[in-house]
């Protein structure tokens, strides 16, 4: 039983987050690929470099960001995720 449990925690723990799996609840509103406005305002975000899409996200979190006025909606979309996780976000949906 211990032995099928401890195969996908290893899983996570040697590849890190997967950004393909948790850009999922991103889809809905910037596109499956990114290419959507998000509700019409935001920037294309697979038009945003790896590290911009990062930074965004991290000041999103912190509260600190709000292009649109729709800032404290993105941040309750990144607030429970890791640094790690965003960071594996951008690194999948950034070009
Ligand atoms: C409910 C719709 C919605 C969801 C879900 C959503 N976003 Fe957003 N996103 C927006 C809106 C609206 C903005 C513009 C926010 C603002 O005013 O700063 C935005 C802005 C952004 C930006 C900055 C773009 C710019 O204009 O500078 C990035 C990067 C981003 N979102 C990534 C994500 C990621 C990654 C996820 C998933 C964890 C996500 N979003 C989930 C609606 C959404």
């Amino acid at each position: 039983m211990g032995k099928f449990l401890l195969v996908p925690l290893m899983a996570v723990a040697l590849f890190g987050a997967d950004g393909a799996t948790l850009y999922k609840k991103c889809a809905g509103c910037h596109g499956p690929h990114g290419e959507k406005k998000a509700l019409g305002k935001s920037a294309i975000i697979k038009d945003m470099s790896k590290e911009e899409i990062y930074k965004a996200l991290l000041e999103y979190k912190a509260g600190k960001r709000n292009v649109a006025g729709m800032g404290p909606l993105m941040k309750g979309q990144v607030a429970n995720m890791s640094d790690e996780e965003l960071k594996a976000i951008a690194e999948y949906i950034g070009k």
